[in-house]
């Protein structure tokens, strides 16, 4: 079955064919609920976009019932992602009324919705957690997917905390949530204790104890806590499992989710080992998944930039030395012959897609169709502010890449809310004297400040003189520059994540002069405090209290 009479029958209610992996990016969901990376509406709607790109068949947009942000969130991507070409949008629900509703409501525009109801099945949370007996989850699992059913056609059920489940109640709960019209269960490792023997082996019980398991996909998701989450994936691929739930870069709760990359990337590079696992020759070439692995480098790169969530140099796939053949050895080596030390090209992940494409003389249609080449559509005022930033790149840099305009237009992305703006900074420093800022700052009541700090060295002098003005208080958790490209006059990229309370809140921003990086990330980022201050709570659909049913 292609692709596109894959996703009809799952739409419709039926269970697909098993031939291919479907693969479902909860990085707007889970990777979101990880300390920090919050983002805005805009934000979101500029990864899904991005994730359509790549080729994921399902989006999980959010939470909808969590506040009217992620409900708007989740509204606008179904509408203007959720096409009939398009991915599936999936909106998530804990296993009651008022969450179901709220999600079938956000939904609405998408051409193919999915709800993804859960409920949790382990003993430990029935006891701490739900403070349910086993029989109230069995009744209550069916009857909130029958009501999901009653608005979707295409029902996700999870038992939450499967990994530590009793497998023979495991299998009772999704007979009946297969029953009651789910047509995919997902089996979720949600603290990232099981291993992949372990996990492979779960995958197996279910299709040999689950009388109707025939009637929906497997799906498998889980944490990292052990490092184990990709492992456990490959492993419930062999023995049945044909959706994976993951997110760009592993971002999520604690130690984050299964990798995207990684997965996509294992299944593509190691095809003709899982070809007969998934039924097809093994000799064959053809993909297992509809991923457009060229796109994943960008995809990495734009997640890390709007959540602050910073990729380390030795992740696999994406990280910075991932294709850094640096040691001399090896360098011999792959230039002798390629497969040397190589198993896969840095073309096949879209890392050499940097073209120098523009420069001083470049005009603002040369710059805008740029821009629609590599995806984005930005919005008349995003272009303009846009524009101006690139003009004023190309003259302290002769040549402007591709990535350059990422950086560019991420950040302009990343604007909202802008309470507080910097209006100028400007310091003084140096070996023989003590570093000294003076800021501008326009404050939400639009009158301006300006004041002035000595700090220990130019960035601490400016977060100093910018806290004197906007005066929430903060700790500075991390700060880290990186350069967007090679070269003296390269960008460079700050990302700061700090504390508020309980919470994190990360700030990013681009700009040739590091210091003003650096002040614009820590305005980013305490506009994102201040903003959340004033917009209230956000639902945990974890943690937070279950509503009672009904
Ligand atoms: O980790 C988990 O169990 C989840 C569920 C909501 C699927 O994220
Ligand atoms: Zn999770």
């Amino acid at each position: 079955m292609n692709s596109a009479a894959q996703d009809s029958a799952q739409a419709s209610g039926q269970a697909p064919a098993q031939d291919r992996i479907i693969i479902f990016d909860t990085t707007l969901r889970d990777g979101e609920q990880s300390p920090g990376a919050t983002l805005n509406v805009e934000e979101k709607l500029t990864i899904a976009r991005q994730l359509a790109r790549l080729g994921v068949d399902v989006i999980e947009a959010g939470f909808p019932f969590a506040s009217p942000g992620d409900f708007e969130a989740v509204s606008k991507i179904a509408q203007q992602v959720g096409s009939p070409g398009g991915p599936t949008i999936c909106g998530l629900a804990r296993a009651t009324r008022p969450d179901i509703e709220a999600a079938a409501k956000a939904l609405s525009a998408a051409a193919k919705p999915r709800i993804h109801t859960f409920l949790a099945t382990s003993d430990i949370h029935l006891e701490y957690k739900l403070k349910k007996t086993r029989a109230e989850v069995l009744a209550i699992a069916p009857e909130m997917v029958a009501y999901a059913k009653s608005f979707v056609n295409d029902v996700e059920f999870s038992p939450e905390d499967a990994g530590r489940s009793d497998p023979e109640f495991l299998y009772q709960v999704l007979e009946a949530a297969i029953a009651a019209g789910a047509t995919t269960v997902n089996i979720p490792d949600t603290v990232g204790y099981t291993t992949p023997a372990e996990f492979g082996g779960l995958i197996k019980g279910i299709k040999e104890n689950v009388p109707n398991i025939d009637q929906a996909v497997i799906s498998v998701h889980g944490h990292n806590d052990l490092g184990l989450a990709v492992a456990n994936f490959l492993e419930a691929v062999k023995n049945g499992a044909r959706q994976l739930e993951c997110t760009i870069n592993g971002i999520g709760e604690r130690a984050g989710n299964a990798a995207l990359e990684e997965l996509v990337m294992a299944l593509h590079v190691r095809r003709q080992y899982y070809n007969p696992f998934l039924g097809r020759a093994p000799e064959s070439e053809a993909s297992l998944t509809n991923i457009d692995t060229r796109q994943l480098y960008k995809t990495s790169r734009l997640v890390s930039n709007l959540t602050g969530m910073l990729v380390q140099p030795n992740k696999a796939i994406v990280g910075a030395n991932a294709f850094a053949h640096e040691s001399g050895i090896h360098q011999d080596g792959v230039l002798k012959h390629k497969l040397t030390y190589e198993i896969m090209d840095a073309q096949s992940i879209g890392l050499n897609d940097n073209q120098i494409v523009l420069g001083k003389l470049s005009g603002r249609n040369a710059f805008r169709s740029r821009l629609k080449e590599l995806g984005f559509e930005p919005g008349d005022q995003e272009l303009n502010r846009a524009f101006l930033r690139f003009k004023e790149m190309a003259d302290k840099k002769k040549e402007i890449t591709d990535w350059d305009l990422e950086a560019i237009i991420n950040d302009e992305t990343q604007q909202a809310p802008e309470l507080f703006k910097l209006e100028h900074v400007q310091v003084s420093c140096g070996d023989h004297s003590r570093p000294t800022a003076t800021v501008t700052i326009r404050t939400p009541s639009g009158a301006e400040l300006t004041d002035a700090a000595i700090g220990t060295g130019p960035v601490d002098a400016v977060y100093r003189a910018i806290n004197r003005v906007v005066n929430v208080p903060n700790e500075l958790i991390e700060y880290s520059v990186q350069s967007v490209t090679v070269g003296i006059d390269a960008l460079g990229e700050v990302t700061i994540r700090l504390k508020h309370e309980d919470r994190i809140f990360s700030g990013h921003a681009a700009n040739t002069d590091i210091i003003v990086a650096s002040a614009l990330a820590y305005m980013n980022a305490l506009n994102r405090l201040s903003d959340s201050l004033q917009s209230g709570k956000v639902l945990h659909p974890q943690h937070d209290e279950v509503q009672p049913v009904g």
